[in-house]
């Protein structure tokens, strides 16, 4: 990887950030390894040669190498990003109580998860506590929600963000697991709304698009404690801005989040479309794309561009 910078209290100057994302951007692009994901039909559209870098700074400026302005479904990159706004809405001491903290270890669409701790979810990061979280957004009906989801999104990205119809109708007829997983929630007493409703408002938002940039800028705005770096409008209060970057430290990479945390030292959050970000507290954002996974469900080029970042921009938090 090369030499680690000293960490700093912030990013270094611009033209070390640009130069060092090229610099990930070409070394890693040679990567084949990783498989594109299939088991939503639309995903196995994407180009394994997709590859694109960003990396925002809290004070507004961004840095891209490739594709950083392809888009893309955000997939569990969602998660997150829901969570915050339940947060937001309901306290982060509700949140907890109602979804859980803690690792799971195990894959990100795991029943047995949810089997071996008494009926109820572990974590926002994985798909049952996602849609258990998602069942507690607020808002009289279905409508009402979807806009809250999609408005809450936006104010994270700085932009107003859309949803793919193709890639929603794509999942919505194959989500039989998750239609599972919401009515299994149901009857432990863990979801908070109708179970189908639910799982329908999770595949909504698993198919908003982004690009590697809006990662970035999102990432960027809980790097700054809920602050955009961009529109400067406070999305999410500070002292849940940090219980956001904890769930993600503890899943967001799943049953390998702390290999993740061993060698990158920061809080992320995969998606199976291909995309990562990943916050440097008080400095900023990365966002990265590549469909290529890892039996994870990780991106393959998103870990090791970020790896190498985190190393060389001195952003490891330990
Ligand atoms: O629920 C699902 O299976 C997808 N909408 C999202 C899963 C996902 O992104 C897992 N990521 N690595």
């Amino acid at each position: 990887i090369g030499p680690p910078a000293v960490s700093t209290g912030r990013l270094p100057a611009s033209g070390a950030v640009a130069g060092l994302v090229q610099a990930a951007w070409e070394r890693y692009g040679p990567v084949t390894e990783g498989k594109v994901a299939d088991y939503i039909p639309m995903l196995a559209e994407a180009s394994p040669d997709w590859f694109g870098l960003c990396v925002a700074g809290v004070d507004g400026v961004v840095q891209t190498a490739g594709d950083a302005d392809r888009p893309f479904s955000i997939q569990s990159i969602s998660k997150p990003f829901v969570f915050a706004l339940v947060c937001q809405a309901l306290g982060g001491g509700r949140a907890r109580e109602s979804v859980g903290v803690n690792a799971t270890g195990l894959a990100f669409n795991s029943v047995m998860a949810i089997e071996l701790n008494p009926g109820r979810t572990m974590n926002p990061m994985v798909n049952a506590g996602a849609i258990a979280t998602t069942s507690l957004v607020p808002g009289r009906d279905p409508a009402a929600k979807w806009r809250f989801l999609l408005d809450g999104m936006s104010a994270f990205a700085g932009r107003r963000l859309t949803m793919d119809e193709a890639v929603y109708a794509s999942e919505a007829a194959t989500n039989q697991r998750n239609q599972g997983i919401a009515r299994l929630l149901h009857s432990y007493g863990r979801m908070y709304c109708d179970p189908d409703e639910a799982t329908d408002l999770y595949t909504r938002q698993c198919a908003i698009s982004v690009t590697a940039r809006d990662l970035a800028v999102m990432g960027a705005t809980l790097a700054d404690g809920g602050v955009n770096p961009l529109t400067r409008e406070r999305v999410l209060d500070a002292d849940r801005c940090k219980r956001v970057l904890a769930v993600m430290a503890t899943a967001g990479l799943y049953e390998q989040s702390g290999d993740w945390l061993y060698e990158v030292g920061l809080p992320g959050k995969s998606g199976v479309s291909g995309g990562l970000v990943t916050i440097a507290p008080g400095k900023g954002g990365l966002g990265t794309f590549s469909p290529p996974l890892d039996e994870a469900g990780n991106s393959v080029r998103g870990q090791l561009a970020t790896r190498f970042l985190s190393e060389r921009l001195g952003l490891n938090l330990f």
